[in-house]
């Protein structure tokens, strides 16, 4: 009985699960068709992320020209003290939440010395990888023992919601790793906008942002002479042959990188080095050569620009942080 009982909830949960992937699989096809029909041809860069991109990504971020991740990990690991300090606020208990956690390696010594600190808080790790969710899971307990943890699955917002149903004590979000900076300006305003109407007065935000700088810095960031860059821009193309029945031909497109100092928009491209014909499932794709598809934006700020995004969306920049060279800063955002 109990083992029928057993077996019923495992196919219904295999169900659930085949569902939840099928309706991942349409959106993204959904998606790259629109993206590929459209005029001029993009795609959408958080679909970088599968596997193989997280893979190539963590290779990224040990080459030498890709210095975000070094400058933002110096900020945690050196102002560790100042910037728990500055989020423990008048000292009340409040949950900790991070959007986009990934592996927690920046965070984790925030975690750790609020933990020492003996500061009454609850760490909520949210992202749409249920893999990375598991891993913080079972990991962080380990590192950082009496960590009070409740990783939360799924989209940012609707995750941000189901944390204010959990509990009503103050709320502090991480949004690091200038992955703000794949949203152009205006849709980065929207998305902080947003995120105030699901926070409460005295609520924090602190936001990584990647500064303005040498403009022959950024582009090396990412053009690096490994190609790391373009092996990452052209995993989405193998992911789409992959998960979408594609037939893209790598070797025929080429990675392109602009940095224009006059904007802060670092973009990637990928351009048709021929004439050609791809199919994505039932859908026929027609590329002339030098023809580009837009993969993705990483836009760099002005400390004023990001003074005047707080402010456009009810925030109130309350610290700073900067690693040594000023190329990267957190911010530390109090909600009005
Ligand atoms: C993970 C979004 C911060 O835009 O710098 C790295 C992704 N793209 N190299 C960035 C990325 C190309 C990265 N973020």
């Amino acid at each position: 009985m109990r083992k029928t009982i057993y077996t019923m909830n495992q196919t219904a949960a295999h169900t659930e699960i085949m569902h939840a992937s099928n309706n991942k699989t349409n959106t993204f096809y959904a998606d790259v068709i629109a993206g590929l029909q459209s005029t001029p041809k993009h795609l959408n860069s958080k679909y970088f992320y599968d596997a193989v991109g997280d893979k190539i990504f963590q290779e990224l971020m040990d080459c030498p020209e890709y210095y975000p991740t070094n400058c933002e990990l110096e900020i945690f690991s050196t102002k560790t003290a100042a910037l728990g300090q500055s989020i423990i606020g008048d000292g009340d208990a409040f949950d900790l939440i991070e959007l986009g956690a990934g592996d927690a390696t920046k965070s984790t010594h925030l975690l750790k010395y609020l933990q020492d600190q003996h500061v009454d808080f609850t760490y909520l790790p949210i992202d749409i990888s249920s893999n990375v969710i598991n891993y913080l899971t079972v990991k962080l307990p380990l590192s950082i023992p009496g960590l009070k943890m409740n990783g939360l699955n799924g989209e940012y917002f609707d995750m941000l919601k189901k944390a204010a149903s959990l509990s009503n004590r103050r709320k502090v979000v991480l949004f690091m790793g200038s992955n703000i900076g794949n949203m152009p300006v205006n849709e980065a305003t929207e998305f902080c906008k947003v995120l105030r109407e699901h926070l409460n007065t005295g609520d924090m935000a602190l936001i990584g942002f990647d500064l303005k700088k040498s403009p022959k810095i950024i582009l090396a960031a990412y053009n690096d002479s490994e190609g790391i860059t373009k092996r990452f821009n052209l995993n989405l193309l193998l992911r789409i042959n992959r998960e979408l029945d594609a037939n893209f031909d790598v070797t025929q497109f080429d990675h392109y990188a602009t940095y224009d100092p006059e904007t802060g928009a670092c973009k990637s491209y990928l351009i048709s080095q021929k004439n050609q014909l791809v199919t994505i499932g039932k859908e026929t794709i027609r590329f002339i050569k030098d023809e580009y598809i837009y993969m993705e934006i990483s836009q760099k700020f002005t400390i004023m620009q990001t003074d005047q995004m707080a402010t456009n969306t009810g925030f109130r920049p309350i610290d700073r942080f900067f690693d040594i060279k000023k190329w990267f800063v957190d911010t530390v955002w109090m909600a009005e």
